[in-house]
């Protein structure tokens, strides 16, 4: 559970010290990035649709210091074991692992002809590595403000997202969508964002309230379709555009009229049933949160998950299990709403509850999980978070 969760500030104070000896210098620059999690509006983005994500305080920091060479050295604390990398070409490695991320986001830099300049780098995460919360996004913005700190220049935080996609396109092999860089670019304290993928304008939805806590569980399930069954969605969507003959699904306000044009094809109307009801639910949702009706927002919730079960097929029996379990809950417990919540296949869902019960909750669900399954889940109360920044070195 979280109450044990190391704050910022004593985070950043051991990456310090553990910069000093590492690489036998002071670092000058701290860049701390947060997970996100999506509230609802999932596979939406790159079909030019809503989401609603707000960024948590769990953190990736990245302490570095120049290094006066055009050398770009990373060493991450991760999981108790400290592995490193240089960088000093930007070209992409075939299955490189985390360090596709930086690599990424360097040649993005060096292709606008911005002046890098190389550094050493300690990275300690203490976010959870693929469970649906942004780890990658989050090293990618880190790598990103890090390299415009040291180098002494600055893209406004639209285009560092766009920057850090475009990395995860090209260097890490998937083909995801703008809200998680967004999420974790943008975000503001105390709120979510409502993000209309087509145009990138966003609405700050304030959730400036202790009646409610918003509870993560992590499955702790990777499926290794994750990759693969994220990037066959995408491409039904395109066909289903193409058969269509539209330009995005968010074009497409209900799915009357169209039946018959996709009348031979159930999986690619039950993808666009899904795209179309989850917008609808999305704007719903953000006018709920908005006015605090958190019955609302939860059922919106519920709804959203049941979409992704059946329609758009990217949960599993686990995430499933933790959604019904806490559904079918008594009210005692306080819990609103919940879905399985990022890109699927696996990883967290996220559950609305009321505040004054969320921590029996917690526990109630930890327990029943152990019961059904071989692995446990970690369950945690996110905040809602400020975006990526640097901060200065004490
Ligand atoms: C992943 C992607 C996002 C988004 C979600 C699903 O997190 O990185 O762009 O598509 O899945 O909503």
């Amino acid at each position: 559970m979280s109450s044990g969760e190391p704050q910022p500030n004593d985070q950043s104070r051991r990456l310090l010290e553990d910069f000093s000896e590492v690489f036998q210098c002071r670092a000058t620059h701290l860049a701390l990035a947060p997970g996100r999690v999506n509230l609802i509006g999932e596979h939406t983005d790159y079909n030019d649709g809503f989401v609603l994500p707000m960024a948590i305080d769990r953190h990736l920091m990245m302490a570095a210091a120049p290094n006066q060479t055009n050398t770009f050295n990373f060493v991450s604390k991760a999981q108790k074991e400290t592995t490193s990398a240089a960088i000093n070409d930007f070209e992409p490695r075939p299955q490189e692992g985390w360090m596709a991320y930086p690599r990424g986001v360097l040649a993005g830099y060096a292709e606008k002809g911005l002046p890098l300049t190389g550094f050493d780098a300690l990275i300690d995460s203490r976010i959870p590595l693929g469970a649906g919360l942004s780890s990658s996004a989050a090293i990618e913005v880190a790598t990103a403000l890090m390299a415009e700190a040291v180098g002494g220049f600055h893209l406004d935080p639209l285009e560092r997202a766009q920057l850090c996609q475009a990395a995860e396109h090209r260097f890490a092999g998937v083909p995801c969508g703008i809200m998680d860089q967004f999420a974790v670019s943008c975000c503001l304290p105390k709120a979510a964002l409502l993000l209309d993928c087509q145009t990138n304008a966003f609405e700050s939805i304030s959730l400036q309230s202790n009646d409610i806590a918003f509870l993560i569980i992590d499955s702790n399930v990777k499926h290794a379709l994750a990759e693969s069954g994220y990037a066959e969605r995408r491409s039904q969507c395109r066909d289903a555009v193409e058969r269509l003959g539209i330009s995005s699904l968010r074009e497409l306000d209900s799915l009357e009229g169209l039946e018959e044009k996709l009348r031979s094809e159930d999986t690619l109307r039950r993808r666009v049933r899904h795209v179309i009801s989850e917008n609808h639910r999305t704007q719903a949702a953000a006018d709920a949160f908005q006015s605090q009706d958190w019955r609302e927002a939860g059922r919106l919730m519920y709804e959203s998950h049941e979409s992704m079960r059946n329609d758009y097929e990217i949960s599993c029996p686990e995430l499933d299990f933790l959604v019904t379990s806490l559904k079918e809950l008594p009210s005692r417990f306080g819990v609103f709403g919940a879905r399985m919540t990022g890109g699927g296949f696996g990883g967290s869902i996220i559950a609305l509850v009321r505040a004054d019960a969320v921590q029996a909750t917690m526990e109630w669900i930890e327990k029943a999980y152990r019961q059904a399954f071989p692995q446990s889940a970690d369950a945690f109360i996110a905040r809602p978070s400020g975006s990526a920044r640097v901060e200065p070195v004490p």
